[in-house]
């Protein structure tokens, strides 16, 4: 059924012909692909808060709206009672391991089991671990342009933003660097489940990626608690609260989380921060005299191309939004991209202004499931937006990708190819 709603997705004749039933969000087209931004200004001036028959879902597009549905406790992660996930749940009942990717992991649980969970991920995912991985990306980021400085090119997504987040998870988690392959493309399947609509092949990939990385992590796990090491995995292990502990599926499916969770969207602010920097010169020549902004510039980055677009809660009880009524069950979607450009929250929100200090931006989402990697992310990129300006100042591009990510959840540049001198 999957397969078949994918081919539908890519059929922009039977898309166009739909178009009155998709009405004013119709994000399958190429059109909003190319400027998503486009469709989330008319929606937040003519309908914040929208009700989409065809996704059966409510779009918010206002900042105090998208954080109100993020931060209040009205909405859960816990969609078990929404139709679609029932349908899936009755399919995954044959196959537990991918249930269990899909089930087990933080972005679909919420409460006191969320709690606990994240709070023993917390306890080993620390922010010294992270900036402890420094000397260590700094190092893979200058391998990486070395790799290209002798032929004067790059495209940045393949040779650098692709590879720098799988690297950096693999490093985290202690995985031997001849199996960084592996991971990249169990991540690439993976990644499907940030938009499974528009994706290829069915449950198929998904599936066989679960169980590859599954039977990988198995006997490393087995290994790390014989052996415990000074990585991510081992303080997993370790990690106890109330005497309580991780369980091999807790351990397994967080894993695989990380990986899903910290590779595209990584990959993807680092690409469009290259196309941002191309779009303004004058900000790119401002951060190349100062170098001191790259911080204040990466928020920028993310406000301005948000790497997740959107993301979604169900109402637990009927609310009011926006002077709309949602109902308990319903879905509400929270459009972080668009919050990111409200005029009522950023002064000139389409301006990129890498000095912005008021920058509360909501990229890496808000409350109880704020990103647990949103370090790790900026790391990265402050390293490699760093040394692409720092090794090759006079780098030139188009200011237009080739393409954007065929996707409604994900915002990047497919590729980025650019001159070195
Ligand atoms: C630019 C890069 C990134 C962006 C834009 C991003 C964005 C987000 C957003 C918006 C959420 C919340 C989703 C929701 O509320 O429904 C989230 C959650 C999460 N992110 Fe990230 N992320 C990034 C990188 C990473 C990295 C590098 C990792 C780890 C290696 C990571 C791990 C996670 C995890 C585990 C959660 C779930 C937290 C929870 O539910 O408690 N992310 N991320």
């Amino acid at each position: 059924m999957l397969g078949t709603i994918q081919w539908m997705t890519r059929q922009q004749w039977l898309l166009r012909a739909l178009g009155p039933v998709f009405g004013d969000f119709h994000p399958l087209l190429p059109r909003h692909r190319d400027d998503p931004h486009a469709t989330w200004r008319r929606l937040r001036e003519s309908n914040p808060v929208y009700r989409s028959k065809i996704f059966g879902a409510w779009i918010c597009t206002r900042y105090d709206d998208v954080l109100h549905v993020l931060r209040d406790k009205n909405f859960t992660t816990d969609r078990s009672e929404v139709p679609a996930m029932r349908l899936f749940q009755r399919y995954a009942r044959r196959d537990p391991t991918f249930a269990a990717l899909i089930e087990r992991n933080l972005l679909m649980i919420d409460g006191a089991e969320h709690r606990r969970l994240r709070s023993l991920v917390s306890k080993a995912f620390t922010p010294r671990r992270v900036e402890e991985l420094r000397p260590q990306l700094e190092s893979i980021v200058d391998e990486l342009f070395d790799r290209v400085a002798e032929t004067d090119e790059i495209e940045i997504v393949r040779d650098l933003a692709h590879p720098l987040p799988v690297i950096a998870i693999c490093e985290l988690l202690g995985i031997p660097s001849e199996d960084r392959d592996l991971f990249g493309s169990w991540s690439k399947q993976l990644s499907q489940l940030l938009d499974p609509l528009q994706g290829r092949g069915g449950v198929a990939p998904l599936r066989r990626a679960a169980h590859g990385i599954f039977d990988y992590f198995r006997p490393l796990l087995a290994d790390r608690r014989e052996h415990p090491g000074d990585d991510l995995l081992s303080a997993m292990l370790a990690a106890e609260e109330n005497g309580e502990r991780l369980t091999e599926y807790d351990l397994l499916s967080l894993s695989s989380l990380l990986l899903v969770a910290g590779h595209e969207t990584t990959s993807n602010l680092i690409g469009s921060a290259v196309i941002s920097l191309l779009r303004h010169p004058a900000e790119r020549k401002r951060l190349q005299d100062d170098m001191g902004l790259l911080g204040t510039a990466i928020d920028e980055f993310l406000r301005f191309e948000s790497p997740i677009q959107l993301t979604d809660r169900c109402a637990i009880e009927d609310c009011e939004i926006g002077g709309k009524t949602i109902l308990k069950g319903q879905m509400v979607v929270a459009v972080l991209q668009a919050a990111n450009r409200d005029p009522e929250q950023f002064p000139d929100p389409d301006h990129f202004d890498i000095g912005r200090t008021e920058n509360q931006q909501l990229a890496f989402g808000q409350g109880n499931h704020f990103c647990l990697g949103s370090q790790l992310a900026k790391l990265e990129t402050e390293i490699a937006i760093g040394a692409l300006l720092r090794r090759f100042p006079d780098f030139s591009g188009a200011t237009d990708p080739p393409a954007w990510r065929r996707s409604m959840i994900i915002r990047g540049p497919e590729a980025v190819p650019l001159r070195l001198i």
